[in-house]
């Protein structure tokens, strides 16, 4: 069956492959990128594919709900997948109102426009909102996140994104709209904004700059190659069940110190720089408050019921990321140059 879907947030890290997949995929399908372009945002993401003949951008806000009811209209929007989002928890703490705005406000902008253009018959569109582990809160040492975990939200951003994963839920609920969340843990991969862990550090590495790592390093997260969310996501949205939850992840627990000193191996490996170099680069700072100690994702479900698994381990995806990283240094330039560099004097200088 042909469908026109609306995947927002495209042009952002996981956006990009989850566009660049269904473009591929489904040439049947016609696949709107709308997106903001924030600083997050980076057209250059979807250069390879956005020639491509089922392939359209709108650059549109999701705080604007009159053009999008406009890009449903014009390009007659069956499905929605949901990514748009400030998705940075440091961000979040300097500035919350920013995730209010997007997150939760623009969220129920997107689900309005859907309930009304769709309320002739819901059964033919999906609503598809992707999600995040850390509405479940932390993890002490014992125990995994299952789709049943209580939200318990700690950060700014977290909080936002319960936020807009209850509002789904109730516009399943109130309105009978069809929908599906899936809460995924830490994602990497190529196109990583260089703020986050993994492409900071990579940067850092390159380029011989201290590697911050907050508070004693011991905190823990799940790590997964961002191609296996998108293919997750691709199982979800065809033949997940309508009005459930999944989790997202790969079983791939790390303490930050441990992923710091294997990227620092990794490095050190590709770049011919002698053994333990990158290491000395490593800098304890200031921890980042209300600091989530440990994610980790019990992806039982999705793996019994759509027979999804990762398709590469750690050390696989980890080395192509730091391969594409290395060979696309022009991308990272570009971003680092521009108005993230302001960020990053503001973050880390007397941290
Ligand atoms: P990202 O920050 O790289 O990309 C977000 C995209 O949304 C950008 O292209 C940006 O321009 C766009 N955007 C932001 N505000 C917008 C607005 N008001 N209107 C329209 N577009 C806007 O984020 P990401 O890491 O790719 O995450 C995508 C989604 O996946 C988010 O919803 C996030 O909560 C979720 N998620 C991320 C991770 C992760 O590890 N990165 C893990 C689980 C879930
Ligand atoms: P991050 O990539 O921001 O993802 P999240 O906070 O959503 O899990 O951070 C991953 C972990 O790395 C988290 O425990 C915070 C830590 N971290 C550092 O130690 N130093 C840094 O410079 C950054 C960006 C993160």
């Amino acid at each position: 069956m042909n469908k026109n879907i609306l995947i927002t947030g495209g042009a952002g890290f996981i956006g990009s492959h989850v566009v660049r997949l269904f473009v591929t995929k489904y040439p049947n399908y016609k696949i709107v990128n709308l997106d903001a372009l924030t600083y997050a945002g980076n057209l250059e993401n979807l250069k390879d594919i956005d020639q491509s003949p089922n392939y359209y951008f709108e650059k549109v806000n999701i705080l604007d709900a009159d053009k999008i009811e406009s890009v449903f209209k014009k390009h007659g929007i069956t499905d929605v997948i949901h990514l748009a989002a400030e998705s940075h928890v440091d961000r979040s703490i300097v500035s919350p109102l920013d995730f209010v705005y997007t997150n939760i406000i623009g969220t129920v902008n997107l689900l309005n426009v859907a309930r009304h253009l769709w309320k002739e018959d819901y059964s033919n569109h999906l609503f598809y909102h992707v999600s995040t582990d850390e509405v479940y809160g932390a993890l002490g040492k014992e125990g995994l996140f299952t789709e049943t975990t209580p939200y318990h939200p700690n950060s700014p951003y977290s909080a936002s994104k319960a936020s807009s994963d209850h509002f789904v839920r109730a516009y399943a609920e109130t309105y009978h709209m069809q929908t599906v969340i899936s809460n995924c843990s830490n994602n990497y991969g190529p196109f990583h904004f260089p703020e986050k862990l993994i492409p900071l550090f990579i940067n850092n590495i390159i380029t011989k700059k201290p590697l911050p790592v907050y508070g004693d390093g011991l905190y823990t997260r799940d790590w997964l190659f961002v191609k296996d969310h998108a293919l997750a996501i691709d199982l979800v949205f065809h033949q997940g069940k309508v009005d459930d939850t999944y989790n997202i992840g790969g079983f791939n627990e790390w303490t930050n110190i441990d992923l710091i000193k294997l990227l620092c191996k990794l490095m050190d490996e590709k770049l011919n720089r002698a053994p333990c170099e990158s290491e000395q680069l490593i800098t304890y700072v200031k921890d980042r408050p209300g600091h989530d100690r440990r994610y980790a994702i019990d992806a039982t479900k999705i793996n019994k019921e759509l027979g999804w698994h990762p398709t590469v381990t750690f050390e696989q995806g980890l080395a192509e990321t730091i391969d594409w990283f290395l060979a696309n240094q022009e991308w990272l330039n570009n971003i680092t140059s521009g108005a993230y560099a302001n960020y990053y004097e503001s973050m880390y200088t007397n941290r």
